[in-house]
């Protein structure tokens, strides 16, 4: 029995994309973007404590279609002839987002122009993210006009594969090459993780938009972000006949945010309390903290074991980079157990599922590491595994975790991949 979860060739998917904008919107597109979900190989809850992080984008993608807006050429949507009766004449100056996958469509009306009032259109469900960019292009006084846009996506939701950044950032990218917006690749990214934090309400860090606009193909892509550098580090998987294997725990991330919330809040406290105790009025974030700091403290409070994750986390991810450089896997793999301890133990993030998906895959001879992958409670594992047991993981982990916990987990083979791309076609 095979547990591998296909995605459909990208040729295919842009082809329906392609369809489905036509039936939506009674004409061709103009353009598309593709942006990619990522995994994480080490480097976890980092991000937002100024570290470095090292994750890759995977081979699946939201794709959105785009076309300026006619008035009178076309199908007239339901939004659309709803707007008109509201509001009446021309629609040139919306936006109109139509999902594919739902089967649903919501509009911007030019009434919503007012960076505020856009707020007030947040509706907690798919569509606050495709907003969330538009407010943030907004509140960023970047001018912009009527767009349609067709979305179709194939990252699996809520399982930790950044499956929201990837919209964020496609429709963003679509968004750039539509009205020629002037804006670079790392700012493109800082303004979706703005439109994450501000507009929708999550406080997540930079690694997921970083990583879905700027990856690079075959590479993995070292960040950092407290100065936002970034580095491509070459990621020789195939000719040292090695496959990453991510797996889905089909646990939903529900709880995230709320523990994700409580342990921001929990490095603050330890940034504070390490300032006062260490007389480093300079301490700014746990980045600027050694292992030998916390040692000398010797305090065993919740605080202080997340911050030994982080920057034991932080240390792991340079260690992590200099293996890559030399090819080796084997010292990577076990960078990868000792983050997933960490996270387990110190930051306690993990859940017994994902434990138990780490622990079937380490017992493996074929496997060289595995642990958590994203912000944790659930979702993916991120598994580091010889090409010629890929099998042999469907069989020896999915398998058994499928018969222990009655839960329907898959397995995605991936391969790094670039980041954000725009088209014209
Ligand atoms: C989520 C957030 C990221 C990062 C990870 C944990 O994916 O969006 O910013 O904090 O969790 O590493």
């Amino acid at each position: 029995m095979d547990f591998v979860d296909r995605p459909l060739l990208h040729d295919q998917r842009v082809e329906s994309l392609i369809g489905g904008f036509e039936r939506a919107f009674g004409r061709s597109p103009v353009g598309i973007a593709a942006a990619p979900g990522r995994v994480n190989l080490i480097g976890e809850h980092v991000d937002y404590n100024a570290g470095l992080v090292l994750p890759f984008a995977v081979d699946r993608s939201v794709l959105v279609a785009w076309a300026w807006p006619t008035d009178d050429v076309g199908i007239e949507t339901e939004s659309r002839s709803l707007q008109r009766q509201l509001h009446g004449g021309a629609v040139s100056g919306s936006i109109e987002f139509q999902s594919l996958d739902l089967n649903t469509s919501f509009l911007i009306g030019a009434m919503f122009e007012d960076a505020h009032l856009i707020e007030q259109t947040r509706s907690h469900d798919w569509t606050d993210y495709p907003s969330s960019v538009v407010w943030a292009f907004r509140n960023e006084r970047i001018d912009y006009g009527g767009l349609d846009l067709a979305i179709a996506g194939n990252v699996p939701q809520g399982a930790g594969l950044s499956s929201s950044a990837a919209l964020e950032v496609a429709v963003a990218g679509a968004f750039r090459d539509a009205f020629e917006i002037a804006i670079d690749d790392v700012r493109l990214a800082q303004l979706c993780q703005r439109a994450e934090n501000e507009f929708v309400g999550v406080q997540c860090g930079i690694m997921d938009q970083f990583a879905s606009v700027l990856s690079v193909r075959d590479h993995a892509l070292l960040i950092d972000c407290r100065s936002l550098a970034y580095e491509a580090v070459p990621l020789r998987l195939d000719a040292a006949g090695l496959t990453i294997v991510i797996a889905n725990s089909a646990v939903g991330r529900e709880l995230a945010g709320s523990a994700y919330n409580d342990r921001r809040r929990e490095c603050e406290e330890a940034v504070g309390d390490l300032r006062a105790r260490l007389d480093r009025t300079e301490l700014a974030s746990l980045r600027d903290v050694t292992a030998d700091d916390l040692e000398q403290q010797a305090i065993d409070s919740a605080p202080m074991r997340r911050a030994r994750h982080v920057v034991t986390e932080i240390a792991r991810v340079a260690a992590a980079a200099d293996a890559l450089g030399r090819d080796d896997f084997a010292a990577l793999g076990s960078l990868m157990v000792e983050s997933h301890i960490s996270l387990r133990d110190d930051y306690e993030v993990s859940s017994k599922e994902l434990d138990l998906l780490v622990g079937l895959s380490t017992a493996q001879e074929y496997v060289l590491g595995a642990r958590l992958t994203g912000a944790g409670f659930g979702g993916c594992t991120v598994n580091l595994v010889r090409t010629d047991a890929v099998d042999a993981f469907s069989r020896d982990v999915i398998a058994p975790y499928r018969e222990r916990t009655g839960l329907p987990a898959v397995m995605y083979v991936t391969s790094p991949q670039a980041g954000l791309r725009t088209w014209r076609l």
